[in-house]
């Protein structure tokens, strides 16, 4: 099969024959229609956004649209034949505080992303080093979630399933009550308007923060009920415990812009920081909960 190899840090990518994989227990084989690039796919590949690549060579991409093609031992509720969305999160199944999680095809993550790689992370993307950009996908059996009823759609359509993981998982594990008013910065991107869109239909109060004046109207069609610019924030006078404002905040820029909105979190504030873009000044996730 042809899959898109990286060949390591400071490497190229180039576009191969491979053998195809097969479904080793507790794996799938999928058979890919679409998958979605990163816009800063390239960073991540050139080393320049410090990502916790596996080691040596391996095939980049993270979620995709495709058919299952063959399912491995121990796998109990999955048939070939079957349309799946798949999603890179992967971590140990086992009992302890901090199992090992890698993105497929991307990075490791967790704690061990900013401590240095421990052995069971190593192992665990060794395991699955090889993400999606290929004719066949290999990836656990839980990485891949049946697409029941929307098997009409179009692939590349569905591959936007994507970007809804990340502000509805983080929401979910932010406890945050529907009501509750949350301000996503860095507004017209692919994960802030995900943000706004899957925030707004969950029933939060939702505030977009962008730059862009000319987008205001789409971020309220989108369901914020409030859209604010960047330009016009007073970042000089950022004041620890201002006036509430709100409850949780996805912020993709980082900064003073986060100080800021930091600045007027109620209690129980709490932040999911994803930004990695390049050239800004934060670079790791940060899920945070402040204690009442
Ligand atoms: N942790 C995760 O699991 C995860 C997953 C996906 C993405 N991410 C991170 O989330 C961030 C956003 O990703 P995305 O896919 O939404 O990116 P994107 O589509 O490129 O959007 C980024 C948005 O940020 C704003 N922006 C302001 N200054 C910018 C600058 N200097 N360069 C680029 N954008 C700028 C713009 O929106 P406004 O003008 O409306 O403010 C832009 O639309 C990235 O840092 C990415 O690494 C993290």
């Amino acid at each position: 099969m042809k899959a898109w190899r990286f060949d390591g840090k400071g490497g190229s990518l180039a576009l191969e024959d491979v053998p195809k994989p097969q479904p080793r227990p507790g794996g799938v084989v999928v058979k890919m229609e679409a998958a979605p690039v990163l816009s800063y796919m390239r960073q991540v590949l050139d080393g320049t956004l410090g990502y916790a690549l596996p080691s040596g060579p391996f095939i980049p991409g993270t979620n995709g649209i495709g058919v299952l093609d063959a399912v491995g031992e121990g796998v109990y509720h999955l048939e070939p034949g079957e349309r799946v969305a798949l999603n890179p999160h992967h971590l140990a199944n086992e009992r302890v505080r901090d199992p090992a999680q890698i993105l497929i095809g991307l990075t490791a993550i967790g704690s061990a992303r900013f401590a240095g790689l421990d052995a069971a992370t190593k192992v665990l993307q060794a395991d699955w080093r090889d993400g999606v950009f290929a004719e066949y996908a290999h990836l656990p059996a839980a990485a891949v979630t049946p697409l029941d009823g929307l098997g009409d759609l179009p692939a590349e359509r569905l591959a936007a399933l994507a970007k809804f993981i990340v502000p509805y998982g983080g929401f979910l594990r932010g406890g945050l009550a529907a009501g509750e008013t949350v301000i996503v910065n860095g507004a017209t991107g692919g994960v802030g308007s995900i943000a706004i869109a899957s925030l707004a239909r969950l029933g939060y109060h939702v505030v977009a923060l962008t730059g862009k004046p000319s987008e205001s109207e789409w971020l309220l069609k989108l369901g914020a009920r409030e859209v604010k610019l960047r330009s016009e924030l007073d970042l000089t006078k950022i004041k620890p415990l201002d006036r509430a404002m709100w409850s949780g905040a996805i912020d993709n820029l980082g900064g003073e812009v986060l100080a800021w909105m930091a600045s007027m979190a109620l209690p129980c504030f709490c932040c999911q920081t994803v930004c990695s873009l390049p050239g800004l000044r934060y670079g790791r996730k940060v899920w945070q909960r402040m204690e009442c």
